[in-house]
C-alpha cells in the first residue's frame, strides 16, 4: 500500500503537459470493440482505470499492445460478450461495455460495476435507455444480461443527463438500423470526443455537446487512429494547487474552454489566469479570496470532479464559502480529513460550509476516493509541516504519477510504501 509524504509550504513554478483524459479514454476504449479492424489511440495514459479497461478488453479476446504512447487495440478476435465480476468491480466504466458489446454482438453480460465510493451510482438510466430501444434486460445474481436481437432505433429521453448513460446509448445505437435520438443528453467535452472518435470510425452521429444527439445506424465501422482530449480535471487540480500554494505555472494541452466555469470563478479571486488555445497560465501570490457560493452541476457548470479540490482551496481562503454538491449525494468524505489538518468545515446534507483559516497543519490523513484524495494532497502542499496521505490507489485511478508531476513544478512530495 503506498501513500504520499508531503513537506508543505513550497510555491509552484514551471510548465506541465497535461495527460489524456481518463473520462474520454474509458468510453473510447470500450467503443473499440464496435469494430473488427485495428484502432490506434495516441498518448495512452497509464491510469489504473485505463489499465483495468484494457484488462477487460483482453479478457474478451482483444489483442492490445502499447508502443511509444500509442495503444493498439485489435478486437477482430473477440470471443466473449461477458465480463467477469472481478474485472467489472475494478472500474465503473465496465458499464460502457454493455452498450459497446450490444452494438457488436447484440448481447452482453456485465457484472455490476465498481468505481469511486461517492454515492449509490445506479445504472437505471442506462438500462431504461436500452429497454426503450427494444433490448431485453435481465438483472439477476449481480449480473446484467442484455439481449438486443430485436433492438431498434428510437427516441430516448434521459431522466437526467448522465454522462455514462449518454455514452452507453451512443455506442449501442451506432450499429442499429434507423435513426436514434438521445434527448436530454449530457454535454461534457468527453461526449463530444467520443462522437469525434465514432465519426472517425465511420459512424453517422451528430449533436454531441448539445442536449440532443442523433445517431443514424450504419452497417459496419472501420479502423482508425485517434488522439483523445486532455484531462480537464487534472488540469483543474493543478490550477487550484497553484492558487493555493502561490507561484506561476503553465499547463499545456488542455483546452481552456473545457474549464470555463472554474477559470471564471478563480480568475482575480484566487489567482490570475491567462488562457490561450491550448495552454493555461496561472499566477498566484498572497491569500486567495473565498469564492462564496459554489455549486457543482453538469457541463458547462462547475464539475463535481473538482468539488473536493475547490473545497481544499476554500479552507485556506480569506472569508467563507458555501459549496453545494448537486451531482453525487455522498461526496464529502474528504471533509473530516481536512478538519484533522485544521480546516473549519461543516457539512449539512449536500452543502459544505467552509470558513477560511490562516493555516492548515500537516497530519496523517486518508483518501477514500479519487478526487477526495487529490484534495488532501493539495491541502498537504500548502500545510505547515509534513502530511502523509494514504490511499494512493485511489489517486492512481486518474492521475498517471501525481507526485512526479507536482515535483516537476517544485512541490516536495514523494510516494512511500507502508
Ligand atoms: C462520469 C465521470 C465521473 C463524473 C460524472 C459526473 C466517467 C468515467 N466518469 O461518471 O468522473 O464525476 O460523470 O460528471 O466519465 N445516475 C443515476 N442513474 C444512472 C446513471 C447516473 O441515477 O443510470 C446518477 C448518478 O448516481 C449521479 C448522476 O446521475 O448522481 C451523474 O452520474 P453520471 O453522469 O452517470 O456519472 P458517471 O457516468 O458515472
Amino acid at each position: 500500500m503506498s501513500k504520499f509524504l508531503i513537506n508543505g509550504g513550497k510555491k509552484l513554478f514551471g510548465d506541465l503537459q497535461i495527460t489524456a483524459a481518463k473520462n474520454a479514454y474509458l468510453p473510447i476504449l470500450a467503443a473499440c470493440v464496435l469494430c473488427e479492424d485495428k484502432i490506434t489511440l495516441h498518448n495512452y495514459p497509464y491510469y489504473s482505470d485505463t489499465e483495468s479497461m484494457c484488462k477487460i478488453l483482453s479478457s474478451l479476446g482483444a489483442l492490445i499492445s502499447c508502443e511509444n504512447g500509442d495503444l493498439t487495440v485489435d478486437a477482430s478476435s473477440l470471443f466473449s460478450w461477458g465480463i467477469k465480476s472481478e474485472l467489472a468491480s475494478q472500474v465503473r466504466s465496465s458499464i460502457f461495455m454493455l452498450g459497446a458489446l450490444l452494438g457488436r454482438f447484440k448481447k452482453a453480460r456485465v457484472a455490476y460495476p465498481g468505481g469511486c465510493e461517492i454515492g449509490a451510482r445506479p445504472i437505471d438510466i442506462h438500462l431504461a435507455g436500452f429497454r426503450k430501444l427494444g433490448v431485453v434486460v435481465e438483472e439477476k445474481h449481480g449480473f446484467i444480461q442484455c439481449d438486443a436481437s430485436n433492438m431498434h432505433s428510437g427516441k430516448i429521453l434521459l431522466e437526467f443527463p448522465s454522462v455514462g448513460a449518454t455514452e452507453s446509448l451512443m455506442m449501442a445505437s451506432v450499429l442499429t438500423n434507423g435513426v436514434t435520438h438521445i434527448l436530454n443528453a449530457a454535454k461534457e467535452p468527453e461526449i463530444v470526443d467520443l462522437q469525434n472518435f465514432l465519426v472517425k470510425m465511420g459512424a453517422k452521429i451528430w449533436g454531441a455537446g448539445t442536449g440532443e444527439i442523433i445517431v443514424e445506424g450504419v452497417k459496419k465501422l472501420k479502423g482508425c487512429d485517434y488522439d483523445p482530449i486532455k484531462d480537464r480535471i487534472i488540469a483543474g487540480t493543478y490550477l487550484i494547487a497553484t492558487a493555493m500554494c502561490g507561484g506561476d505555472v503553465t499547463l499545456y494541452g488542455v483546452k481552456p474552454d473545457h474549464l470555463g466555469a472554474l477559470i471564471d470563478k478563480l480568475d482575480k479571486t484566487a489567482c490570475n489566469i491567462e488562457a490561450k488555445s491550448d495552454k493555461i497560465r496561472v499566477k498566484a501570490s498572497g491569500k486567495p479570496i473565498a469564492l462564496g457560493k459554489i455549486e457543482t452541476s453538469v457541463y458547462p457548470g462547475l464539475p463535481t470532479d473538482l468539488q473536493a479540490q475547490i473545497l481544499a482551496l476554500s479552507t485556506i481562503s480569506e472569508g467563507s464559502s458555501m459549496i453545494c454538491e448537486n451531482v453525487f449525494e455522498s461526496r464529502f468524505k474528504h471533509v473530516p480529513e481536512l478538519v484533522k489538518m485544521g480546516a473549519d468545515v461543516h457539512v449539512k446534507d449536500r452543502v459544505a460550509f467552509v470558513r477560511g483559516v490562516k493555516k492548515l497543519y500537516g497530519a496523517s490523513v486518508t483518501g477514500m476516493e479519487l478526487r477526495g484524495t487529490a484534495s488532501l494532497i493539495l491541502a498537504g502542499l500548502v500545510a505547515e509541516g509534513y502530511t502523509t496521505v494514504s490511499g494512493a490507489k485511489h489517486i492512481d485511478r486518474g492521475y498517471a504519477s501525481i507526485e512526479k508531476e507536482l515535483s516537476l513544478i517544485g512541490a516536495d512530495i514523494k510516494r512511500v510504501e507502508d
